[in-house]
């Protein structure tokens, strides 16, 4: 359940839920899936950061991300570019 948080860490935005496994994280729509994930101990590979080498795809089990700026990788249906993706709902995903 998407939720709207009003503390100091999150200054009344609107908060998703990461589900990987059995671990939850909390993510806001202020920043790319990439960071918030390894702020929470969750590694991903990477190199480019910039949506350009696909290599920080996850798979989307369900739910929905966008991508303010469309990336120069192909993402397939039920992938995510972790680097550039804004989650803007609850969503679980999978490592690859
Ligand atoms: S790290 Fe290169 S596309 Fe995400």
């Amino acid at each position: 359940m998407t939720t709207l948080i009003s503390d100091t860490e999150h200054q009344d935005r609107t908060v998703h839920r990461v589900l990987l496994g059995k671990k939850q994280v909390l993510v806001t729509e202020d920043e790319p899936l990439l960071p918030q994930l390894e702020r929470s101990g969750i590694l991903v590979e990477y190199q480019c950061r910039e949506g350009y080498c696909s290599a920080c795809t996850i798979k989307l089990l369900w739910g929905k991300v966008d991508y303010p700026i469309e990336p120069l990788a192909w993402v397939n249906s039920g992938y995510v570019l972790a680097c550039c993706a804004i989650v803007k709902s609850d969503i679980e995903i999978a490592l690859l």
